[in-house]
Parts: structure tokens; sequence; C-alpha cells
């Protein structure tokens, strides 16, 4: 069995944590996060079934030795630079749900420039993935193109009940914010569904396709009558989600669409894929995925597929495909 380690013991932490040790898909051998509430709690009181005698580490220096470590915490690579430089300096496979390591090269060339080195180096390996990005928008999308002989447009629309999410996602698209306050985050950055672009660049790379520059949008959606969510009723008024949308096209016409809508009190969530061309392809998931379950399954499903890659960076369309992984009986 692998030794993973976790890093980053925030919901989605430890929900991979927890589902790491029942599906029995590796030994969880260490865990770290400094958040001063966690450090040195055992881990089995946050993670249920995690080996007794293990406690939150502060920092990676103390951890033991093993192959693989899981980091889910933050969607910016340069906050997980101090991460995945020491782990692949330490040889492991490292898979993460960092949204920008799903297309690093967009928008921190140098710093996927030194880990792609630093990974080749030192036999380590990193990849980032997720439900999206890493699988809706980028890895189930390039699929479907494999049965088009030609590609005119590909549009992604994901539509999900952000009530359903976890608290870290309910905050970060919005729900209950005033419309200024919601304006107010916008412009500062670091706010909304992370990733988009970088799908984007992902499946024009993937693709061979040389696009334009990469246009994007948000915008709020307001309640009209009071809303459920993970935090507390949505007045009137007030923001009860988002929408988003990033498109970019070719000089010949090509064009690749992702649009990104999540909402409390969303009537019909649904993921859909449309390509047109020769032939055309629809695909539709009535009812959507559940981000939160799939991201911490592919995380989990994507490490045999890391392993079996050489050493360096990654993305979804460089590891073999990831699929179910049945876990130890
Ligand atoms: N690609 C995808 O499809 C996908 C899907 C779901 C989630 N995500 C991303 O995955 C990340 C984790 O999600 P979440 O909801 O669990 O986020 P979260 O609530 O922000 O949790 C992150 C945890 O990591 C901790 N942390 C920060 N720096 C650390 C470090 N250097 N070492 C160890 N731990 C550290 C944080 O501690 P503090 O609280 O002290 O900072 C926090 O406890 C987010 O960035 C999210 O956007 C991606």
């Amino acid at each position: 069995m692998w030794r993973i380690l976790q890093v980053g013991l925030g919901p989605l932490g430890r929900q991979v944590a927890g589902e790491l040790c029942a599906r029995r898909l590796g030994r969880l051998v260490g865990a770290v996060d400094p958040h001063p509430e966690l450090v040195g709690k055992p881990l089995s009181e946050l993670v249920p079934g995690a080996p007794e005698g293990l406690r939150v580490a502060a920092g990676l220096e103390a951890l033991p030795d093993a192959e693989v470590a899981l980091v889910t915490t933050s969607s910016w690579l340069s906050d997980c630079m101090p991460i995945f430089d020491p782990l692949l300096g330490r040889g492991l496979a490292v898979v993460s749900s960092c949204e920008e390591l799903c297309w690093p090269w967009l928008r921190q060339a140098p710093l996927a420039e030194a880990l792609a080195e630093r990974a080749r180096a030192r036999g380590g390996r990193l990849l980032g993935t997720g439900v999206n990005p890493g699988f809706l928008m980028d890895a189930l999308p390039l699929v479907a193109t494999a049965v088009v002989r030609e590609l005119r447009s590909l549009r992604v629309e994901r539509v999900q009940d952000a009530a359903c999410r976890r608290l870290p996602f309910q905050q970060k698209v919005g729900l209950g914010l005033s419309l200024e306050d919601f304006a107010e985050r916008a412009a500062g950055g670091r706010f909304g569904h992370a990733g988009l672009e970088e799908s984007i660049a992902f499946l024009a790379n993937s693709l061979g396709l040389e696009v334009g520059p990469i246009e994007s949008s948000m915008e709020p959606v307001l309640a009209e009558r009071p809303t459920p969510s993970g935090l507390g009723s949505i007045a009137p008024g007030r923001v009860r989600g988002l929408r988003q949308r990033a498109f970019a096209r070719t000089e010949d016409g090509r064009s690749l669409e992702l649009r990104f809508e999540a909402l409390a009190g969303c009537e019909a969530p649904r993921d859909g894929v449309h390509i047109t061309g020769e032939p055309e392809i629809r695909l539709e998931i009535p009812g959507g995925v559940h981000g939160d379950v799939a991201t911490s399954a592919i995380l989990l499903n994507a490490i045999p597929s890391l392993l079996a890659a050489p050493p360096g960076l990654h993305t979804m369309a460089s590891v073999p495909p990831v699929r179910w992984q049945r876990g130890a009986p």
C-alpha cells in the first residue's frame, strides 16, 4: 500500500483523507495543517477512520517518508509553492486540488517551469486536478472530441446547486452578499470560481488550437424570495450565486466556451458538453455531478495514473486516463 500524506485539512482535505481510509487506497501516514486550532490534534478526531496515534503536524518537516501527497490548501499556485517544492524535492507524487495547477502555464509560467524542473531532477510528479477544473470542463470534453472529425465549437455548461456544496465554496460564490459587497469582492480578485480560464487554456493547448485572448465575465444572481443556504437564509435582493463565462476563439472561427453557474435555490442542476462539427456531440448529466464528492474521488483515483507517468509536471492530458480505483479489500 502506498504511504500517503494529506496536506491541508479544510473541508475538502478531511473528506479526501477520510475517503482514502474508507476505500483503503493507501495508508494515511501523516497530515499537516498549520491552523492553530488543528496543530497537535489527534487526526482521528478530524478524519473518521484515520489511524490512531497520528497527530496533525504544523509543517512538512515533521512528516514521515511517503510515496504520495495530497494537497488541498489553496487555489493559487504561489501559495502552494512552499508545499509543492519540498514534496517534489523528496521525490513524491503530488496530487493537488489547486485550480491554477490544472494549467499553470496560463498565469504562472515561471513557477510552472521551476516545478517541472524540480520534479524531473528529483523524480517527483505533480498533477492538478479536481471536478472543475480537472474533469467536467477539461478531461471530459477533451475525451469527447476523440470521435469528432471536424470541431467548430466546444461548449461546456455547468449549473449547480451551491447550497449543497461545502461552506468555503458557498462563501466564494458570494451567497448572502449585498450587491455592493459582491462588486467589491469581485473587483478585489480571489473571488468566484477559480480555474475557468485554466480550463480554456487546457482545452486549447490539448487540442492544438491557437486561440486569441480569453474573454471572461462574472455576474451575481439575486434572490427573489428567501432562499435557504449553508450560510443561512438569503433575503430577497441579496446574492444567491453567480454566473461566470469564459470564451476564446481561433482565427479560423473555432470557439471554446465555458459557462458556470452556482446558485442557491438552483432548480435544474446539470452538466453538459456540446460539440458542434462532425458529428455533433451532446453529453448531458441530469442533476449534475456533486462537486465535493467528485473532487475527493478524482484526487484519489488519479494517484495510480500519476505514478504511472514519468517524473515531471503533469496535466489531465499527460497522465494515463484516470478511472475508478477499487482499493484494498
Ligand atoms: N479543482 C477542483 O475541482 C476543486 C474542487 C474543490 C476544491 N478545490 C480547492 O481545494 C482547496 C481546498 O478546499 P477547502 O474547501 O478544503 O479549502 P479551505 O477551507 O480553504 O481549506 C484549506 C486548508 O488548508 C490549510 N492550509 C493552508 N496553508 C497550508 C499549508 N501550508 N500546509 C498545510 N495546510 C495549509 C488551511 O489552513 P488555514 O485555514 O489556517 O489557512 C485550511 O485548513 C481550495 O483551494 C479549493 O478551491 C478545487
